[in-house]
């Protein structure tokens, strides 16, 4: 097991041995991990690895460079450049893995010292025919590589052959990342459980008066002590009409007796996120009105989820809850008009007004081709071991004039985290209460 991955290395050698298997006959694949990015002054935010790189690696150190190399002979070669261990910087900075426990451990081939990146990289990039990359966003890293083909092209008339073709390998990666293992399906379920814990502990700590940080806090503090040291990003803790601003994370408000609280939070485990949301009563009792609209969500989001399994699509589950929504909204008087109209326009997008769900996996929105068509439906059949949120909401703002008093200022969102399986799915997110009786209870039981 690698340090702080829950993964053999095994998982990764056979991640770096797929890879390699798509990538063209003579080229050079190299991955970058990431940088420590500065905070303030001398102080850095807590360091996160590049996902690409980690997936490939499982190695947790900053500035590191893997190259990925397959010979016109198709052999294949994983070598890795990293910190050189170095007793005063470990002193003051903590552990550095070094290259012969890289080897050891990470069961790379090599491992070099960064100091001697340029010698050992450039014979290995020069006479190849292509090298890959992860072009995005990482200018400087593309620069650097750029300068390593300007170095071999001095040469070329000593007969230094410059590479043709610089590809973009992060669509190889990203098909990788959405497939997940067995293993990584456990971390998933893992680090679900420990943020369901957390939604169950917010629900158990909220009182009007408190403060939206307050129960920021008790999230923080369940991610923490279970082993989740970070949020895979940050917690939404919205209340009253402050759910109705969809990225809110300034969670600095009091909580109000007879509103709601949203709460968007996962923790991250071993680089997997958990993005969970659930919406409940600061009082800890639904209001009719309150009660009315969460209930249709949750039925919208029971209904999704009961139709995933392999072959099904975002498209038709976008389809499936728009319709139910739209109906729902009319129903209750806020959508007003034409029902066949409303419902071929999909009018619940004025409340319902973000996507059905994303991939989730390394990266909260994590990445994977949706395979979005020309009306930006999203048409990708879904197959066993791919990860996705199912987060149907509505949210009615306190200045919508266009609906009665009553509902106003009432947003709710369910988002739970779900596995497609052989036959159907898995709802990894279990213990994060979502009826109305169930949040109610726990409630009631710990005031
Ligand atoms: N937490 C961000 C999202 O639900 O997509
Ligand atoms: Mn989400
Ligand atoms: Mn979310």
């Amino acid at each position: 097991m690698i340090k702080n991955t829950l993964l053999p290395a095994a998982e990764f050698c056979q991640r770096r041995s797929d890879f390699i298997q798509q990538m063209p006959v003579n080229s050079i694949a190299i991955i970058s991990a990431g940088k420590e990015v500065t905070r303030s002054n001398d102080t850095e935010y807590p360091f996160c690895q590049s996902k690409n790189f980690y997936f490939l690696t499982g190695f947790n150190e900053p500035d590191a460079i893997l190259a990925l190399v397959k010979n016109a002979n198709g052999q294949a070669q994983s070598i890795l450049f990293s910190r050189e261990k170095d007793a005063l910087q470990e002193i003051w900075h903590g552990r550095r893995v070094g290259q012969i426990a890289a080897v050891t451990d990470y069961q790379v081939d090599l491992c070099f010292s960064l100091l001697e990146v340029d010698e050992q990289l450039l014979p290995l990039i020069e006479g190849k025919d292509a090298v890959l990359i992860c072009q995005q966003g990482e200018p400087a890293f593309e620069q650097q590589v750029m300068s390593w083909l300007a170095d071999i092209r001095k040469a070329v008339r000593t007969g230094a052959k410059v590479p043709k073709s610089l590809l973009d390998c992060s669509d190889i990666i990203h098909e990788m990342r959405l497939h997940k293992s067995s293993a990584e399906l456990n971390i998933m379920r893992q680090v679900n459980v420990i943020s369901g814990a957390a939604h169950q502990r917010a629900m158990q700590k909220t009182i009007a008066g408190k403060f939206e940080y307050q129960i920021e806090a008790e999230l923080l503090h369940e991610f923490a002590r279970n082993g989740a040291r970070h949020p895979a990003y940050s917690s939404i803790v919205a209340g009253g009409d402050n759910a109705n601003i969809l990225h809110y994370t300034d969670n600095d408000e009091a909580l109000n007796d007879g509103d709601l609280l949203l709460i968007d939070a996962g923790g991250e485990l071993a680089g997997y996120a958990a993005d969970i949301t659930r919406t409940f009563p600061v009082n800890g009792k639904f209001s009719h009105e309150q009660a009315i609209i969460y209930q249709l969500v949750l039925d919208s989001q029971n209904l999704a989820i009961a139709a995933i399994k392999p072959e099904q699509t975002f498209a038709e589950l976008n389809r499936i809850v728009c319709n139910f929504l739209t109906q729902g909204l009319y129903d209750l008087g806020i959508l007003k008009g034409d029902l066949e109209v409303l419902l071929a326009q999909r009018a619940c997008k004025k409340y319902f007004i973000h996507g059905l769900g994303h991939w989730l996996g390394l990266d909260v929105h994590d990445v994977g081709d949706y395979h979005a068509n020309a009306q930006r439906e999203q048409c990708r059949p879904f197959a066993a071991n791919m990860v996705m949120t199912i987060e149907p909401g509505i949210y009615i703002p306190l200045n919508d004039k266009s609906v009665d008093e009553k509902w106003r200022g009432i947003g709710v969102r369910i988002e739970d985290n779900v596995a497609v399986t052989e036959t159907g799915y898995e709802n990894l997110t279990v213990n994060a209460p979502k009826t109305i009786v169930e949040i109610e209870q726990l409630m009631a039981n710990t005031k």
